[in-house]
């Protein structure tokens, strides 16, 4: 099939929160159409512009531009009542999603009893929890892949209300059998049954949405040479596969996740651009060999307002980890990277990357199978901090000489060159080289 135009990725190389929804949003002038591919309301894509700040969870990015197409591709998961929050949110600012926001009807459902799974399956873990956002991602992804999950097509058939019985039956059965207490959980402050009547109740606005193939439209874009740009959840080290397993999400956030949640082939797959923060954040539990524990360590949650924009976790912080972004960079494929945050640092006098890691007295550039087992001892460089603003410089080769040096050692270290970089959380502050 001759396509006229590839898909181009935008994926995050950390542990996620690199700020993919700012940067998806001031490349979408770019491009025709935005697509997400994969994860689900797990994701808080904070975008910032004339003074106003907006956190989505399951709609692409590109949502705020009325004139580009947004897509829900077959490999995101939904969550009926968080999309219709979202979507009233957006509207008390004057954007209309159900215009330009196609959704596929292989997409997979989260019902409320996936929720209950998730607080169920967690709370028996006791203390190797995942520290999962409880959005039901987990048991969701696992229905799909037993072949007993719904998807958004379902929602039109008319036996729906049965099959949705029948799985919520047999999530109840699950639940009970981890002992876990249904009488007191909630989902934002409201009873199971509560907020399940909430759930049905925006199936309604769920089936107003175009309701599509999503893989045809977005192979018949390609051939019309519409550019499209698919939009990464998460992050790289996050990887069902490749991430810190089992500390990880259950979708394929790296590149190989585009093909398959949204059905286009591995040869139409364009540029793929990564981002990384300047330094290094995770969320949730897990292996995170350059974390901080010190002073430095908590300017920079403090510096970078470093709180989760789902759930309001405190993220843990720490040096940027060169080994571990070569790792997704390998992934991934990526042809370009995009850094975040280098403002944070602005009056740190030194900062540290972490180029290699020791492990039993012995130095590596792998990351272990072992990962979460093995002590982990970062080998450091230390660089010049650049003790200054980086406010209203406007342009890439302005950005002071320390900082220009940092940057270049990453794309050493990587063997990828910088496109990008993001100086403050506003849409005008990315600068391209
Ligand atoms: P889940 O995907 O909600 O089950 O969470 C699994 C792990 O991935 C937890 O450690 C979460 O903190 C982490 N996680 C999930 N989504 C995000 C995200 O968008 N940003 C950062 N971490 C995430």
């Amino acid at each position: 099939m001759q396509l006229k135009s590839k898909v181009d990725v935008l994926l995050g190389l950390q542990w996620g929160d690199e700020g993919k929804g700012k940067v998806v949003d001031v490349l979408t002038p770019r491009y025709d159409v935005i697509a997400r591919f994969q994860g689900g309301p797990n994701a808080g894509h904070t975008l910032e512009f004339n003074g106003m700040k907006h956190v989505l969870h399951i709609i692409p990015s590109g949502i705020f531009h009325p004139d580009k197409l947004n897509v829900i591709g077959n490999g995101v998961l939904i969550e009926p009542a968080i999309l219709s929050q979202e979507v009233e949110a957006l509207r008390g600012r004057q954007v209309d999603a159900t215009r330009n926001l196609y959704i596929s009807k292989k997409a997979h459902l989260i019902l409320p009893s996936h929720r209950l799974l998730d607080a169920a399956n967690e709370q028996a873990k006791g203390n190797a929890k995942i520290g999962s956002t409880l959005k039901g991602i987990g048991p969701a992804y696992t229905d799909k892949i037993a072949r007993t999950g719904l998807r958004v097509g379902d929602t039109l058939e008319f036996d729906f209300g049965e099959k949705y019985e029948l799985l919520k039956l047999q999530h109840l059965q699950m639940v009970q059998t981890l002992g876990f207490d249904t009488a007191s959980f909630r989902i934002d402050g409201m009873t199971l049954e509560d907020y399940e009547r909430r759930w049905m109740e925006s199936l309604q606005l769920l089936r107003s949405f175009h309701l599509i193939n999503s893989e045809y439209f977005i192979n018949d874009c390609l051939r019309q040479g519409k550019r499209v740009l698919a939009e990464g959840a998460q992050g790289s080290m996050l990887d069902i596969d490749f991430g810190s397993y089992p500390f990880v999400t259950s979708s394929s956030t790296v590149t190989a996740g585009v093909c398959s949640g949204l059905g286009v082939a591995p040869s139409a797959i364009g540029r793929v651009m990564g981002i990384t923060k300047a330094y290094c954040t995770r969320v949730g539990a897990g292996p995170f060999p350059t974390e901080l524990f010190d002073d430095t360590g908590r300017r920079l949650c403090e510096l970078g307002h470093e709180y989760g924009a789902t759930t309001g976790r405190s993220r843990r912080c720490g040096w940027i980890d060169l080994p571990a972004l070569r790792y997704a960079c390998m992934l991934n494929g990526v042809t370009d990277l995009i850094v975040t945050k280098p403002d944070v640092m602005n009056d740190f006098e030194e900062v540290l990357m972490c180029d290699s890691y020791e492990i039993g007295g012995r130095c590596t550039d792998e990351l272990p199978f072992e990962f979460n087992a093995v002590e982990i001892t970062p080998r450091w460089v230390s660089y010049p901090g650049w003790k200054q603003s980086l406010a209203g410089i406007d342009s890439y080769s302005r950005l002071p000489q320390p900082l220009l040096r940092y940057l270049e050692a990453i794309e050493q270290a990587v063997q990828t060159p910088v496109m990008a970089v993001s100086t403050s959380p506003d849409r005008k502050d990315v600068l391209f080289k």
